[in-house]
C-alpha cells in the first residue's frame, strides 16, 4: 500500500477514536448526572417521609407545624430538582442557540447542592449582568459539571468555589469562571491537563467520580466547537480558575420605528371560537 494511504487509513482510524472517545465521555457524563440527580431526589424523599411520620406520631400542633413546614420545603427543593432535569431533557438541541447562562449555572448547582455540602465546600456566585450566550445548554452543562467537580476534588478537606459571569464588550464574550481554593496545579503539569486520559487521579473517587482523564479534554472539544475560549490560570496550593470565553449572541436587529396605526373601518367581533 502506497504511504499515502496508510496515512488516510490512520487518519480516519484516529477520527473514529476521536467519536468514541467523545461518546464515552457524554456516556460518563449522563452516568454521573443520573447518579448525582437520583441521590438528591432520595435525599429529600427521606426528609419527607420522615417528618410525615414525625406528624402522624405527634399530635400536638407545634410539632405538626414544623412536621408540614419541613415538608413543604423538601417538596419545593424536589420540584427544583425535576424542573431543573426537565430543563436539561428539552434542551436536546444539538444546536447552539441564545441561552442564559445564569440560569444554567443555578440548575446545575441545584443538582451538585447535596454533594458539596458533604464535602464541605461554600459555592459563592458574582453574576453580572450578561447578555444571552450563543451556545448549546447540556454541553455547557456537561463542561460546567467537570469543572465544578474537578474543583471539588482539588479541595478534599472542603474549601471555596467562586464562580463569575461578566460581559466582555470588547471581545462581545460572556465569560464565565470557576475558581477554587484548592491544591493548585503544578507548572510541569499545567500545559498536559487537557489531554485526553492525562490524570492525576488514582480513579475514581468515594462518590464514583474521576479519573478517566477525559473531562478537560471533552470540555476543550466542546469550548472550541463554539468558537470560544478555554483559559487556565493555577497557583500550587492557592487554587485554579478555569475561565470559559462564550460568544454573545447576536443583539435582535434594531427595529424600524413602528407604523402609525391604521383606522380602519369597524367590524363586527368574530364570534369566539
Ligand atoms: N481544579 C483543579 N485543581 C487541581 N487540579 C486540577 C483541577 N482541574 C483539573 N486538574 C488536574 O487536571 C487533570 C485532568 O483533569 P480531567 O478533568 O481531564 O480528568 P480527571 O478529573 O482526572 O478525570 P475525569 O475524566 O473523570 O474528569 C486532573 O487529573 C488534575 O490533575
Ligand atoms: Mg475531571
Amino acid at each position: 500500500m502506497p504511504a499515502s494511504a496508510d496515512r488516510t487509513d490512520l487518519l480516519r482510524q484516529i477520527e473514529t477514536l476521536k467519536e468514541q472517545l467523545t461518546q464515552a465521555q457524554k456516556l460518563t457524563a449522563l452516568g454521573e448526572l443520573v447518579s448525582t440527580t437520583t441521590h438528591e431526589f432520595n435525599n429529600v424523599l427521606t426528609t419527607i417521609i420522615n417528618y410525615a411520620k414525625l406528624g402522624l406520631r405527634h399530635k400536638d400542633a407545634e410539632t405538626r407545624e414544623k412536621a408540614f413546614d419541613k415538608i413543604l420545603a423538601a417538596s419545593n427543593r424536589a420540584a427544583k430538582i425535576t424542573n431543573s432535569v426537565l430543563g436539561m431533557a428539552r434542551n436536546r438541541s444539538a444546536q447552539q442557540e441564545p441561552t442564559n447562562l445564569t440560569q444554567l449555572i443555578e440548575d446545575t448547582l441545584v443538582l451538585l447542592e447535596r454533594e458539596m455540602n458533604k464535602y464541605r465546600i461554600a459555592v459563592d456566585k458574582s453574576f453580572q449582568p450578561i447578555p444571552p450566550a450563543m451556545i448549546n445548554g447540556n454541553q455547557i452543562q456537561q463542561v460546567l459539571l467537570n469543572l465544578l467537580i474537578n474543583a471539588r476534588q482539588a479541595m478534599p478537606g472542603g474549601g471555596r468555589i467562586m464562580i463569575r459571569l461578566a460581559y466582555d464588550a470588547e471581545a462581545d464574550t460572556v465569560d464565565l469562571t470557576v475558581r477554587d481554593t484548592g491544591s493548585g496545579i503544578p507548572p510541569e503539569v499545567l500545559p498536559r491537563i487537557f489531554d485526553p486520559f492525562f490524570s492525576t487521579k488514582k480513579g475514581p473517587d468515594a462518590s464514583g467520580k474521576g479519573g478517566t482523564g477525559l473531562g478537560l479534554s471533552t470540555c476543550r472539544d466542546i469550548i472550541e466547537a463554539h468558537r470560544g475560549r478555554i483559559r487556565v490560570e493555577s497557583t500550587l496550593g492557592k487554587g485554579t480558575a478555569f475561565t470559559l470565553k462564550l460568544p454573545a449572541a447576536a443583539k435582535p436587529a434594531a427595529r424600524p420605528p413602528l407604523a402609525p396605526p391604521l383606522t380602519l373601518p369597524s367590524v363586527a367581533a368574530a364570534p369566539a371560537l
